[in-house]
């Protein structure tokens, strides 16, 4: 009976230093195995005289079962205290503040510009057409007077896609395609085309891609003087009525007379600055009035009617109208940049 009273006080004190469920199922082998120690209590019991065994049979029955109820409990919270520390571990603070997605808000200073423009030549009654930025050699050369020998039609200004098709240099191919539509509709023409234009050409002031504005006006009696008339107006508009333009003679195959347009240094008002470079003028735009072989190509009939044309480079308007010398600004997206607009 002291050997069981040991035995019980052994085992309860090593259910008390129990921390693992390892440790559970070794101390169940030790005690409750084959060879445990309870278990070797209760084979012992034939040893005893017959008065002695049904008593101490009883002890050890007691004892197994007050040992098992130990075990299940340490057991028990061993589990528990896992699970909290596994808790405590993989907690997730769902008050933390969430990541945020930025929306899109402001128009990109291009796009800016190029609807402003827009805006204007369509209050001037021009009506805005589309074209394709893969081009035929015909609507962006052929039909625009610009000859097979012609610098403009060098692989080093033009990408190629294969013979015959490229990415169009300028948005003049519109002219060609919308004439050739309209001639046997329409005996006048007042369009504007924008878009993407491709060149072969990558520096500080040049990106393969950029941004034109395209204007076709075709009617009968139409003068230098209504080209002129037009630009001054809608220049003055898309950066400031005290803006001063000067009117340069120039060449474009497609125009006769062509000219080239300046603005006066919006930067400096003349007085010469890094942003002209010292000139006091920023080229903006190419003009001039139809040619007659491309009036005649388009459908039209050039001893009836005449007309002008103008392309200018958004991009270029876009820097001097916000005062921006780098391009490459406009495309690096950089929202430090972007969200000053
Ligand atoms: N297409 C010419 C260019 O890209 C600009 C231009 C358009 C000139 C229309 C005259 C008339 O440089």
């Amino acid at each position: 009976m002291s050997e069981l009273e040991n035995l019980r006080r052994a085992a309860l004190a090593g259910i008390g230093k129990l921390d693992s469920l390892r440790g559970v199922e070794e101390f169940r082998v030790r005690y409750f195995g084959r060879k445990g120690e309870v278990t070797r209590l209760l084979r012992s019991l034939g040893q005893l005289p017959p008065g002695e065994r049904p008593a101490f049979g009883q002890k050890v029955n007691e004892l197994r079962q007050e040992l098992e109820e130990e075990l299940a409990a340490a057991a028990r919270a061993i589990r528990q205290r896992e699970l909290a520390a596994r808790l405590a571990s993989e907690e997730i603070d769902v008050t933390l503040p969430g990541r945020r997605n930025r929306l899109g808000h402001h128009l990109h200073p291009i796009t800016r510009t190029l609807y402003d423009l827009c805006d204007i030549f369509r209050g001037m009654g021009f009506v805005a057409v589309d074209g394709p930025e893969v081009e035929s050699d015909y609507y962006n050369f052929e039909a625009l007077n610009i000859a097979a020998d012609h610098p403009a039609r060098d692989m080093h200004d033009t990408f190629y896609l294969k013979p015959g098709l490229l990415l169009r240099t300028h948005t003049s191919s519109v002219q060609a395609r919308t004439m050739e539509r309209c001639s046997s509709v329409h005996s006048g023409l007042r369009i504007i085309s924008a878009g993407k234009v491709y060149r072969c050409d990558y520096d500080a002031t040049h990106t393969p891609m950029f941004h034109q504005l395209e204007g076709l006006l075709i009617d009968r009696g139409i003068s230098l003087a209504d080209l002129k008339g037009t630009l001054i107006e809608a220049l003055q508009r898309i950066f400031e009525p005290s803006v001063e333009i000067r009117f340069r003679p120039s060449f474009f195959p497609f125009t006769e007379p062509s000219v080239e347009v300046d603005v006066s240094c919006v930067n400096c008002r003349r007085g010469g600055c890094s942003l002209c470079k010292g000139s006091g003028w920023l080229e903006i735009l190419g003009a001039g009035m139809v040619h007659p072989r491309v009036l005649s190509t388009g459908g039209y009939d050039p001893g009836t009617v005449s007309g002008f044309a103008f392309g200018m480079g958004v991009e270029r308007m876009a820097m001097i109208r916000y005062r921006i010398n780098d391009l490459r600004l406009f495309y690096e997206n950089d929202l430090r940049f972007i969200s000053q607009f």
